[in-house]
Parts: C-alpha cells; structure tokens; sequence
C-alpha cells in the first residue's frame, strides 16, 4: 500500500508577519504550498495529500487534485501538532492504520527528490519512522542570564530536524494525542514519537531544505527555485 502525505498549511505566519499567511506567497511562479505539495506529490510511492488549512482560510485554492493524486483539504487547530492530528484524522477510509503517512511543512518549498527517496528507504526498511535532518555546523553557545556567553555547548551529536518526517498512521495519531493529553508541546512529530519510546532514524538530508520562518528566507528559497527552473 502506498504512503499519503499530510501538509501543515494552519499557521499565520506571525514570524514573517504580511497580511497573506507565509504558505500562500508567489516564489518562482507559484505559492510555497504548490512547491512543497507537488515535491511529495512527485514521488511515485506518495498516492495522495492531506492539506491543513486555517478554519477562516480565504486562500486555500481548493484544489482536489495535482501531478494527477488526490488531494484533500481539512481544518487544523491552534498548534502545529493539532494540525497534523487533524490531517491524520482526515486521511479517506481506504488509508490503512498501518500505512507510512509523511508530514512535510507547506512553508518548506524546496524538498529534492533524491532526499525523499532516501528518507523512504529508510523509514520502510527499519524502525517507527524516520525525518530528514541537517547536521549542526555553527558552534553553540549557552547565553547565561546577563546575555554573556555561558559556555560552548558540544555540536557533535546534534542535527536539525526538516521534514517530511515519516511515521505510521495510527502510531504517530496515538503518540500526538498522547502528548496533548499531558500538556506537553511537541513541535515536530518525531518528538511525539521520542516520547512514547519510539525508534527514529535521522536520514542526513540537504541544507537547502529550508523552511521559509522570515523575509530572508524567502529570498533564498526564490533563488534556489528559479536557479531549479532553468
Ligand atoms: N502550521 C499548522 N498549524 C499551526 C501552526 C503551523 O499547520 N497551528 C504549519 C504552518 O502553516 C507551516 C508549518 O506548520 O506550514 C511550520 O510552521 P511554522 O513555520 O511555525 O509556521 P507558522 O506557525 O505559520 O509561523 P509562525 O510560527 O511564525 O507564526
Ligand atoms: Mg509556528
């Protein structure tokens, strides 16, 4: 059976600030949602989307199908670990309990095929799911409470986690209501699956990968889609 994608697409933006929610911005030709929806969509084991969307979202454009698969719409909640619930929550009936769903942030246009390849081979060879990620490359600083440096804090084993992260339909619905019925907020899947002792596999993947959070980044990722395009 095949694996279906669930696209956060809930937030405001309040980071980036602007009146149209980040995930609706033109970036070479196209919103960042279209980007990140069509890099999934691509992939010939994805068979399907789930988009989450604001409940007073006038942009969504409604679309109920791209790259040829279906795609979805439903409502999503106050935090990113509410939306992605959501979407799990309404994938179609014919999605099985057991079959890989891959989150992957509507803010994050510029996902290679290459790295998704890898994550799938990963995550469907061994263990409970498996993210892309970066490797920490600037050292770290511990800033003590005067704003003076503290201490040099040791980068060796430490990534920064991207997505698509890819888990199990009913394993990462059971670890996220899990973690909302603790109060504890988890702001990517892979810590909800952490939680309930699950085993994640970090699948290096490209730094340019990048979640558009601010201005800045949305020049770099219109660079890097249109340098894409040519
Ligand atoms: N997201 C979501 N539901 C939320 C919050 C975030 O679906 N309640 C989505 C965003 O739309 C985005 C992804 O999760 O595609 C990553 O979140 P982030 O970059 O933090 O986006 P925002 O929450 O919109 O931005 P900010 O935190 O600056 O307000
Ligand atoms: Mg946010």
């Amino acid at each position: 059976s095949g694996v279906w994608a669930v696209i956060p697409a809930a937030g405001r933006g309040r980071r980036f600030g602007g009146e149209l929610p980040k995930q609706y911005l033109q970036v070479a030709g196209a919103p960042l949602i279209a980007h990140a929806l069509d890099a999934v969509l691509s992939h010939p084991a994805v068979q399907g989307a789930i988009v989450v969307i604001a409940a007073d979202d006038p942009h969504w454009p409604g679309w109920t199908q791209r790259a040829g698969k279906p795609v979805h719409a439903c409502i999503g909640g106050d935090e990113r670990a509410d939306s992605v619930l959501a979407g799990l929550q309404g994938l179609p009936r014919e999605v099985a309990g057991d079959a890989w769903v891959l989150v992957h942030d509507a803010a994050r246009p510029n996902l290679a095929t290459g790295d998704l390849d890898r994550l799938l081979a990963t995550a469907l060879a061994s263990g409970d799911g498996a993210i892309l990620a970066a490797p920490v490359r600037d050292t770290l600083k511990r800033a003590g409470s005067d704003g003076a440096i503290d201490r040099t804090e040791p980068r060796e084993q430490l990534w920064r986690a991207l997505t698509p992260q890819l888990f199990r339909r009913d394993v990462l619905a059971r670890a996220l209501e899990s973690a909302a019925a603790a109060g504890v907020a988890v702001t990517d899947e892979a810590m909800a699956i952490e939680r309930v002792g699950g085993n994640v596999r970090l699948v290096e993947g490209r730094e340019d990968n990048i979640k558009v959070t601010t201005p800045a980044d949305l020049a770099l990722v219109e660079f890097l889609l249109s340098r894409r395009a040519d």
